[in-house]
């Protein structure tokens, strides 16, 4: 495709039906805000340049775009055309570029239905494309008029429809695509002669018909792909099938699902091969699991790559990487930016965040480990400690390769200890430690011979009644 490409991104609607004081589009889907996914099968769809429409709670909004992303406001809700024609006012969109508009409350698509629908539209003749679907419940979708012909005539919203159309089963997707000069012409021509006394973005089918235009359609092949989230039972109920459908999909490709109900897989995790999951497992974002790994409940990872036959038990993850064969758990707390090289282990009651721990290195019980670099082949002891924070900042420890750190340590960042140095069990590490050096802190131990019996008993018997 030589055409530059646009999408238009509709998110300034009330969404009154959800009875929230929180922006629709801002509701979490799969973990996250629902127009996150839109954003995010748009950029890889390999769209040129993203628009969001903003308008109600844009605040709230706006911190969700990324960074290329920009977003024009809608003064006030007057309908999806109006939303369109106000994104179009700026000028960002060249009259001869390719305008996909969609809306912010259809987070199932996926990337390959926008590439589909731009690929239709390169391949036929239309002047603008319409995005349908056929479900058995049409329910509040725009229904969609054909013509003998088999073309589209017009969309007609449900509040609009008489009964025979209200029976039509194929629906308005609420993605359409056209040249951005079609949608720039024929909106301002719409009324607002409705129901919902609304400009209508789909009356512009009409509009192009009238004007000789043509107007090509096609089906997604699944309908619940384009499911419009109105209310918070369409959420929920869209959210589950989506889990199951994934499931469904991952099981064919050879994971293993052991109780499929208790499993919650988003749409942009990828699993390979004989992952293994058993118990209630949630993995959301950008997430993915490597093959052969396996993954015991309860856990949640969020925005973690997993390398390859790496076991995770009970345990919480959050945007950090993992190498290969790295055992985490049972009850491990991994937090952002945390990168764990091949044969790692983070034991039982591990907090670690915002740390880099080389291969082969061992974190195996109670430690919290935060603003460190960790080399290879370290073994942390039972209950390190990285005191990491000062009250005002936070600074950085450094364990060298090879070191062999005693139980119950604390390290006073900020702090280096040098390559195969040994920290012994139980101090406080406040000074650089030099390679293959000795540090001790401890205080000597002291012998008291027979003083139980000389001292303690004695006391005993004279507070007794
Ligand atoms: C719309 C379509 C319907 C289609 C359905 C698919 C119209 C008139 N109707 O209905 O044919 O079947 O989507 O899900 O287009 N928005 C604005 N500004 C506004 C109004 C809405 O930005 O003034 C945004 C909303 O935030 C939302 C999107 O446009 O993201 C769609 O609006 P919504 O009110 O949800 O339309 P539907 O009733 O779902
Ligand atoms: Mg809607």
């Amino acid at each position: 495709m030589n055409d530059d490409v646009h999408a238009l991104v509709l998110a300034a609607g009330e969404g009154s039906r959800m009875k929230s004081d929180v922006p629709k589009v801002c509701h979490r889907c799969f973990g996250e805000p629902m127009l996150v996914h839109g954003m995010r099968a748009l950029e890889r769809a390999g769209v040129d340049r993203i628009h969001v429409v903003v308008g109600e709670g844009k605040e709230d909004v706006r911190p969700l775009l990324p960074p290329l992303v920009d977003s024009v406001e809608q003064e006030e809700p007057l309908g999806t055309a109006d939303a369109v024609r106000e994104g179009l006012e700026g000028g960002a969109v060249p009259g001869e570029a390719l305008l996909l508009v969609t809306c912010g409350d259809i987070p199932g698509v996926r990337p390959e239905t926008y590439r589909d629908v731009l690929e239709h539209y390169a391949d036929s003749s239309a002047d603008l494309l319409v995005l349908t679907a056929r479900v058995d419940d049409p329910a509040d979708y725009g229904r969609v008029v054909t013509g003998e012909d088999g073309r589209v005539r017009r969309i007609v919203e449900a509040a609009d429809a008489s009964e025979q159309q209200r029976a039509i089963r194929r629906i308005n997707a609420g993605i359409l695509c056209g040249r951005a000069r079609t949608f720039r012409e024929g909106l301002p021509r719409l009324e607002p002669d409705n129901e919902a006394g609304e400009y209508y973005l789909t009356d512009l089918v009409e509009i192009v018909n009238e004007d000789g235009g043509r107007v090509g359609s096609f089906d997604v092949e699944d309908a619940w792909e384009v499911t419009g989230i109105n209310t918070r039972r369409q959420l929920v109920e869209f959210e589950r099938e989506g889990y199951r459908k994934r499931n469904r999909t991952l099981l064919e490709q050879g994971v293993t699902i052991r109780d499929p109900d208790r499993v919650k897989l988003g749409p942009w995790v990828d699993c390979e091969r004989d992952v293994e999951i058993e118990g209630d497992v949630t993995v959301l974002g950008e997430s993915a699991i490597g093959a052969g790994s396996r993954l015991e409940g309860p856990s949640r990872l969020r925005n973690v790559e997993v390398g390859r036959e790496c076991e995770i038990v009970q345990s919480q993850l959050r945007e950090s990487r993992l190498g290969n064969h790295v055992r985490v758990g049972p009850f491990a707390h991994v937090r952002p930016d945390t990168q764990v090289e091949d044969d790692v282990r983070l034991g039982n009651f591990v907090e670690i965040k915002n740390a880099s721990v080389g291969e082969g290195t061992n974190i195996a019980h109670l430690s919290y480990i935060g603003d460190a670099r960790i080399g290879r082949n370290v073994n942390v002891g039972a209950g390190t400690i990285t005191c990491n924070y000062d009250g005002y900042d936070k600074h950085v420890t450094q364990i060298d390769d090879d070191t062999f750190v005693g139980s119950n340590t604390a390290f006073v960042a900020p702090v280096t200890i040098g390559e195969g140095a040994l920290i012994g069990a139980g101090s406080t590490i406040t000074r650089d430690v030099p390679p293959h050096s000795l540090a001790l802190t401890r205080a000597d131990q002291e012998i008291r011979e027979e003083w139980v019996r000389d001292v303690w008993e004695p006391m005993k018997s004279r507070t007794s009644p």
